[in-house]
């Protein structure tokens, strides 16, 4: 289940250039499966009209306080008592200023301040205006009492400006949300996936490597962190962008992925082997091969098992979740890895010619002890989240206690 389904988030807008980008937030918000109310502040109808919030939250906009109508229907105290959790997103410099001294002044303060739900403030402003004193000031007030800060993001701003105060991407809000939610089947559960290509150096300037685009891993991230994981992704070289809300560790070789998976598996309550690991590695030369003779030979040597490594480990082994790409005889490599490995899950998929890799849409064939199915194709992101249902199945049946 994901951690934002049915969630009742009460989102305030407040008046900022970054204003547009909390449409693209509700759409995400609701696409996670969260209920959104907007309210807007005054300022932030000078950026944006509260008919655009209205067509994506699906209801009226809140703006007014002192407005009779508004408080025969869903007053301020309702909309507070309605929030499970109250978003400012962007946050203005003033509106934390009013936060902070606990005014009341307008519809967004009022409800803030009769809210027992958390507060979550994503700001965005001018990068002076956030290094002021001030603001910093009423930043360390409001983190004391509670407030969750998420962002800003340092880069480009609207006015010119480099540094500090870009609002957060919209999907990194939805992840931070999600994974700090408590909800969702792996709500509470931290797990590591390996994902993309490794390259095995022949000298410094050449590798060998494979047609793994990383998609499946990242997009198995991806759906864990919606699912309410915290999610550390080892990957490989790849061109894709690392999904919100995840730490990513950068790799190279599978040597190196060997290192980076196996120091964080005894962390991990869940470990998914994703990666196409390269099976063999050249000894590197340590200059550039030239091309003086007629053929070359490489000897290549075998590369650590990174899934056995981590299924073998006596303390702290964590349920265990290989891949496997497979040509030919797709079950039978797949139910023969579950065992020649003691794995706790293998998901295995064919590959070829327009089939796995480089795709966005794959099939899988999923085997445990005792169980099998399939997953007919899809893209990768449903595949995701359909075989990290299957995976959370497994875990808790495992372990009963964490599932409770
Ligand atoms: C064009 C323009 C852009 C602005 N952008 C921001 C901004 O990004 N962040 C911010 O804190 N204030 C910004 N301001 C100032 C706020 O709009 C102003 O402080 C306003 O009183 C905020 O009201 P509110 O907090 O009730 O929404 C901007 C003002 C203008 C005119």
């Amino acid at each position: 289940m994901n951690a934002l389904t049915g969630k009742k988030i009460l989102l305030g807008v407040t008046g900022g250039i970054a204003a547009y980008k909390a449409a693209e937030l509700v759409r995400q918000l609701r696409g996670a499966g969260a209920e959104v109310r907007v309210i807007m502040t005054r300022a932030a109808t000078e950026f944006v009209t509260p008919l655009t919030f209205q067509s994506l939250s699906g209801h009226p906009v809140h703006l007014d306080l002192l407005d009779a109508a508004e408080e025969s229907a869903m007053g301020h105290i309702h909309l507070a008592r309605w929030a499970e959790v109250v978003l400012i997103a962007p946050a203005s410099a003033d509106v934390m200023a009013r936060l902070r001294a606990g005014l009341a002044d307008d519809l967004l303060t009022t409800v803030c301040l009769a809210a027992t739900a958390p507060l979550v403030l994503a700001p965005a402003m001018n990068q002076a205006m956030w290094l002021n004193l001030a603001t910093q000031d009423n930043v360390a007030v409001l983190k004391a009492r509670g407030v969750c800060l998420l962002g800003p993001a340092e880069g480009v701003q609207a006015c010119g400006e480099t540094g500090p105060g870009r609002l957060l991407e919209p999907a990194a809000i939805v992840a931070a949300l999600a994974s700090r939610s408590g909800a969702g089947s792996l709500a509470g559960l931290r797990i590591l996936i390996s994902a993309g290509p490794t390259r095995e150096a022949i000298d410094p300037v050449r590798y060998l490597s494979n047609r793994s685009s990383g998609k499946m891993g990242y997009a198995l991230a991806q759906s864990a962190v919606m699912q309410g994981a915290t999610v550390v992704l080892v990957s490989g070289p790849t061109a894709l962008v690392p999904p919100s809300g995840v730490e990513v560790a950068q790799v190279q070789s599978a040597a190196d992925m060997y290192e980076a998976v196996l120091a964080r598996a005894g962390h991990a309550d869940i470990y998914i082997g994703a990666a196409a690991v390269a099976d063999y590695a050249p000894e590197t030369a340590p200059h550039k091969i030239k091309k003086d003779a007629s053929s070359l030979t490489l000897n290549l040597v075998k590369t650590p098992d990174i899934l056995a490594a981590v299924a073998a480990l006596t303390a702290s082994r964590p349920f265990t979740v290989g891949f496997a790409a497979e040509t030919q005889s797709l079950e039978t490599s797949a139910q023969g890895k579950l065992l020649g490995k003691s794995l706790d899950m293998v998901a295995a998929n064919q590959v070829g010619a327009g089939v796995g890799f480089e795709v966005d849409d794959n099939a899988l064939y999923v085997c445990w002890p005792g169980g099998e199915t399939r997953l007919p194709t899809a893209p990768k992101s449903k595949l995701a989240t359909q075989l990290l249902t299957l995976i959370a199945d497994r875990y808790h049946a495992q372990h009963p206690v964490k599932n409770s």
